[in-house]
């Protein structure tokens, strides 16, 4: 995507030729800041306190964490620890372990002095792999922006979306973002409902600046506003992002994802989830019951950051010292509330014959 006229992905390269450069998502939406990553432990930071964040960027950024550890040390216990780091950041997305088990089995059988530029290769891989899905993913979402643009001729087509499932959660595009950049792009009347996405506003902070910045439609709303607008015909579809989805399709996304879903079914609104096939844990299928849930710290909850008139950035404190706070990050949507999920190969039904039958060769390989 293109920040002021300059192509950006969100993460890359230095010129240097090993350090690698990301985009400080905690500064958004009022500063455009870029970091320099030159260790594991930068990575695993980055990581851990969301500089980088979204299932997709995330598995990215500690593959080329891994990369940077074996410049540093390719040995095997080296390996094996910049593994343990690394996983450990966040629980629930699945991508984090599929980048690092991915990473582990190209640079395992390897001598340690060919690791580090076979890490860096594959970790670019990795990469642009996820680019080609976003793609796609665009391509295949977009057939169902047209259908429902082709039954209602001229008329605008209000999509919902909850946190930042698009360019900045990825590498670029993004999943729930895809199809409306692809439609956008090809001249539909979209327009988008941005959920605030409380405590930490992925939604107002990255998905506003996001659709601000290539032109789309949008009108940010505070996070209970989605049932009221389905119940007075104002949402045509739904389209969210997931960092877990399970064998029989239950999916697990940025905390108050489930209530839309309800409320979604309840008013007969298509809810669709955009997902690359790494997101899909074979290991797991019940959702509720087995999906880690994320718990982060009280101070997202009891403070806010927001820019001042005079042009500061503040955090200031909105609950009464002495009230407890709780902060699940993510909640699980069953797999019946979910009309479909818009993947690399095709939008499929959330079940387990679906998706096994999308992507056979992973379906088989359930793994620790
Ligand atoms: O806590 P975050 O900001 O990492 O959560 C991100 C989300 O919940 C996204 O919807 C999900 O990762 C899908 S990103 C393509």
């Amino acid at each position: 995507m293109n920040v002021n006229g300059r192509h950006y992905r969100t993460i890359w390269l230095n010129d240097d030729g090993w350090s690698v450069g990301i985009i400080d998502q905690t500064r958004f939406p009022h500063l455009f800041e870029t970091v320099t990553l030159a260790s594991a432990g930068e990575a695993a930071t980055a990581i851990r306190d969301m500089l980088v964040r979204g299932a997709p960027l995330i598995g990215v950024t500690a593959a080329y964490g891994v990369a940077l550890a074996m410049r540093a040390d390719a040995s095997d216990a080296a390996l094996a620890a910049a593994y343990e780091l690394l996983v450990k950041t966040r629980p629930t997305a699945i991508n984090l372990k599929w980048a690092l088990d991915e990473m582990m089995r190209s640079l395992k059988p390897l001598p340690p002095a060919a690791r580090a530029a076979a890490a860096y290769r594959r970790a670019a891989e990795i990469a642009d792999e996820d680019v080609a899905i976003n793609q796609a993913i665009g391509r295949n979402g977009f057939g169902i922006i047209q259908a429902i643009a082709a039954a209602r001729p001229g008329k605008t087509i209000n999509i919902l979306t909850h946190c930042n499932a698009g360019w900045l959660a990825t590498v670029d595009w993004g999943t729930a973002t895809a199809p409306i950049y692809t439609a956008h792009d090809a001249g539909l009347p979209v327009h988008v409902w941005v959920d605030e996405t409380r405590p930490r506003n992925q939604g107002a902070s990255l998905t506003a600046w996001e659709l601000l910045h290539h032109g789309v439609p949008h009108t940010v709303i505070p996070d209970n506003t989605g049932g009221h607008l389905m119940q007075h015909g104002l949402v045509d579809l739904a389209i969210v992002g997931t960092d877990r989805t399970t064998a029989q399709g239950d999916v697990c996304n940025k905390i108050g994802t489930y209530l839309k879903a309800l409320a979604a079914h309840d008013n007969g609104v298509p809810f669709y989830v955009a997902l690359p096939s790494p997101t899909i844990d074979f290991n797991v299928v019940d959702g509720v019951k087995e999906i880690p849930i994320e718990q982060r710290g009280g101070s997202e909850v009891s403070h806010m950051t927001g820019r001042t008139a005079d042009g500061r950035i503040e955090t200031v404190e909105i609950v009464p010292r002495g009230s407890q706070v709780a902060n699940f990050a993510f909640d699980v949507t069953p797999a019946r509330y979910v009309t479909g999920l818009i993947t690399e190969r095709g939008v499929i039904a959330a079940s387990r014959d679906a998706i096994a039958k999308a992507f056979p060769e992973r379906a088989g390989t359930r793994s620790g």
